[in-house]
């Protein structure tokens, strides 16, 4: 395992943690301990994602069974979309604490910049007569992060950050924030590698963390039977010439080249996986580097944001929320 230094903290984060979105609980308890066994000491999961409960009870698991402690791993979880407010932070923070049997996080995200009004009972977005989710338009991000900021200071929180924030939504964040957001987690893969974002985190000292390394694969039929999506949207970067041909020289598998490639080029990556062969596959990505031609090659592949698979349009109304990450993006499409 590789680890990268948190500018604010000194805290190590490994390059490599578990995704868990799209994990069901019943799943991804075992997962989460056989990824433990086997060297996993990242694990990403979020409030939406409804297994902080399962991956508790595997963590917990594991810590009493002796094979290794609270402060061998970094867990990262995230305020949801209905939280994301001032006067909630603390109420789902305390809440995803309890779920996840632990009395502090490694890492704490706003989960996306815009707001939902959230059902108090369900704790989901409360729905119109149309079908569409209820938004908050009186997000406020500066307010939020205070809170998350208070947390931190009482040992809730190891490090701050913010994931599907744009460039000025993170700038915004860094010039009010007393604790710099220390992580921007964002999809990025080898057809959408985030160029101008990566070089605007680095002159800031933020980590990037790409989720979605491997495109998604698993992701396609759901979001093309429940959403309409393009399966065109989903690229099978598994199957591309170039990245097979590099596998082929390393006798590596492609998937081990998507990752180590991110990795190589200081990108955290959190593929998720609840099969025990592919758990095992995609940790062995650190016994080579790729030489300055293959990671040009690799490089190459970008498409830049023509190939961004989330855009979160699925939530019906969603770019009417004046915090929709991409409609201040000028290079965006929404
Ligand atoms: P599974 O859980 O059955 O292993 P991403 O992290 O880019 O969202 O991709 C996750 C999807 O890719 C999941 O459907 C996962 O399926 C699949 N996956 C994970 N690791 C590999 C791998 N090494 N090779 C092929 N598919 C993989």
């Amino acid at each position: 395992m590789k680890y990268i230094k948190l500018s604010q903290t000194n805290d190590l984060m490994p390059t490599l943690g578990l995704g868990t979105w799209q994990a069901p609980p019943d799943v991804v308890e075992s997962a989460v301990y056989k990824a433990l066994d086997l060297g996993y000491r990242h694990l990403d999961t979020a409030f939406n994602y409804n297994n902080e409960e399962a991956i508790g009870t595997a963590v917990t698991k594991w810590i009493d069974d002796g094979k290794g402690a609270r402060s061998d791993l970094f867990i990262t979880t995230k305020l949801p979309h209905v939280g994301n407010r001032a006067s909630d932070v603390r109420k789902f923070l305390n809440l995803q604490l309890e779920r996840l049997q632990m009395n502090y996080v490694d890492l704490y995200l706003i989960h996306v910049p815009f707001g939902f009004k959230c059902d108090p009972i369900s704790l989901t977005p409360t729905v119109k007569e149309t079908g569409d989710y209820e938004l908050d338009m009186d997000t406020n991000h500066g307010l939020t992060w205070q809170v998350m900021e208070e947390c931190q200071k009482e040992g809730l929180i190891r490090n701050l950050g913010l994931s599907n924030f744009n460039e000025k939504q993170t700038e915004n964040i860094i010039k009010n924030a007393q604790l710099k957001p220390q992580v921007l987690q964002v999809e990025l893969h080898a057809y959408f590698q985030q160029v101008q974002l990566r070089k605007f985190c680095e002159d800031n000292h933020i980590v990037l963390t790409a989720y979605a390394p491997l495109g998604s694969p698993g992701a396609k039929t759901h979001f093309v039977t429940k959403y309409k999506y393009s399966p065109s949207a989903f690229p099978d970067l598994l199957s591309l010439p170039e990245v097979k041909g590099i596998a082929d020289r390393y006798g590596k598998t492609p998937a081990q080249i998507l990752l180590h490639f991110l990795v190589q080029e200081q990108i955290v990556v959190i593929p998720k996986s609840t099969n025990e062969h592919r758990l095992k596959e995609n940790m062995d990505i650190y016994d080579f580097e790729l030489t300055p031609e293959e990671m040009d090659s690799l490089r190459k592949l970008d498409k830049g944001e023509d190939a961004r698979i989330f855009n979160f349009l699925f939530w019906k109304g969603v770019e009417n929320h004046p915090e929709h990450p991409f409609k201040l993006d000028q290079t965006a499409e929404v």
